[in-house]
């Protein structure tokens, strides 16, 4: 993960209205001590999303959980404490995260990775606010405020044994899904200043990426979400040099902006002067391979142009010996 500009405090942009809503969601939130449940894609924004929750009416500390991160034996005592002399290694007592985060927000982060063991004490702590450290025989009562998250579908996760349904009902009380970046694209060049403007006050040059850039920053569906997005934005900065403002864009981005150029050459070269019925139109896959979008544009083109090379090389935009090599490529000479 790139941790080169530091996270903290961030602010939520974005001006779309399932942004505005997302802030609605969070100041509601903010005003009780009700568990959150925060749902959605790997990078969608779920640990800026529980701070601003804790930030809007701060009380207490607020503490991280990895959840994906506590394995084996440690996690109990990572979570709940220990007594001086449980286990073997125990030599003093220890405070775990829950009683750290008495009195502010416990945000349980991946909580779709928490062991079931763990699970049945979380529940425990969700309904009777109590918990007993390792080797302890008292329960200890907190005050908290739990946050969850997870990119994981937990319905599925219930179904498959992996997460206790008892659990999922009581973290689903005010459950809050963050939309895909792809779904809200209209926020991606208010991200990218965003992005570019840390980035410079991180020390790394600023640059304008031009609207060639931009376009493609707006036009690319971004798996990874913002984080994904930051990433791209930091690397340029980081890569940046006056001569070759290009080179730096991530390769994912530019193959899909080619694969999709050509997908619009083939549309246009379609919808122009091809005769339809020639063609086997295929089930409309979400994902063209450049190949397939490269053949297809192709082959549209050679029927539009009655097989005559020359006006086919011309209709896509590449020279005779290029089409010629990548006919034969495709097997289509
Ligand atoms: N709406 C937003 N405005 C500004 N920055 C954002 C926004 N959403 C996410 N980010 C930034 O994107 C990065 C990823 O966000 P975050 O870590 O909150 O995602 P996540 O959903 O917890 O992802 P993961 O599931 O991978 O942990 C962070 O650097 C965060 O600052
Ligand atoms: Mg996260």
């Amino acid at each position: 993960m790139n941790r080169a500009v530091p996270d903290a405090a961030q602010p939520i942009v974005g001006r779309t209205p399932v942004i505005d809503n997302l802030r609605r969601l969070i100041e509601k939130a903010s005003r009780n001590r009700l568990p959150v449940l925060l749902l959605g894609e790997s990078g969608t924004g779920k640990e800026v999303v529980a701070r601003a929750i804790h930030d809007a009416n701060p009380r207490g500390q607020f503490v991280p959980i990895d959840c994906g991160s506590l394995v084996g034996t440690l996690v109990e005592s990572d979570l709940f404490g220990h007594v001086k002399g449980s286990f073997s290694g125990a030599q003093e007592n220890k405070k775990g995260l829950v009683e750290v985060a008495d009195g502010g927000t416990a945000f349980f982060d991946e909580i779709g990775d928490l062991p079931l063991e763990m699970q049945v004490k979380l529940l425990r702590l969700l309904q009777e606010r109590q918990f007993r450290a390792v080797g302890a025989l008292q329960w200890r009562t907190v005050d908290l405020r739990i946050i969850a998250a997870t990119h994981r579908d937990l319905r599925a996760e219930i179904a498959k044994g992996r997460f206790r349904e008892d659990l999922y009902f009581r973290l689903n009380v005010f459950t809050i899904r963050l939309p895909p970046l792809r779904d809200r694209k209209a926020d991606i060049p208010l991200l990218v200043d965003h992005f570019l403007e840390r980035a410079r006050a991180a020390g790394l040059p600023w640059f304008d990426p031009g609207p060639d850039t931009r376009a493609r920053l707006s036009a690319y569906d971004w798996p990874g979400n913002v984080r994904e997005l930051k990433n791209a934005i930091e690397r340029m900065a980081a890569m940046h040099s006056e001569h070759h403002p290009e080179t730096a864009l991530p390769s994912a981005l530019v193959n899909q902006s080619r694969s999709a150029d050509l997908e619009r050459l083939s549309a246009a070269v379609a919808v122009e002067d091809a005769p339809t019925c020639e063609f086997v139109v295929r089930p409309k896959s979400p994902v063209f391979t450049i190949s397939e979008s490269e053949r297809n544009a192709i082959e549209r083109a050679l029927a539009a142009a009655h097989g005559e090379r020359g006006k086919t090389a011309r209709l896509l935009g590449m020279g005779r010996t290029t089409l010629y090599r990548k006919m034969k490529e495709y097997g289509l000479d």
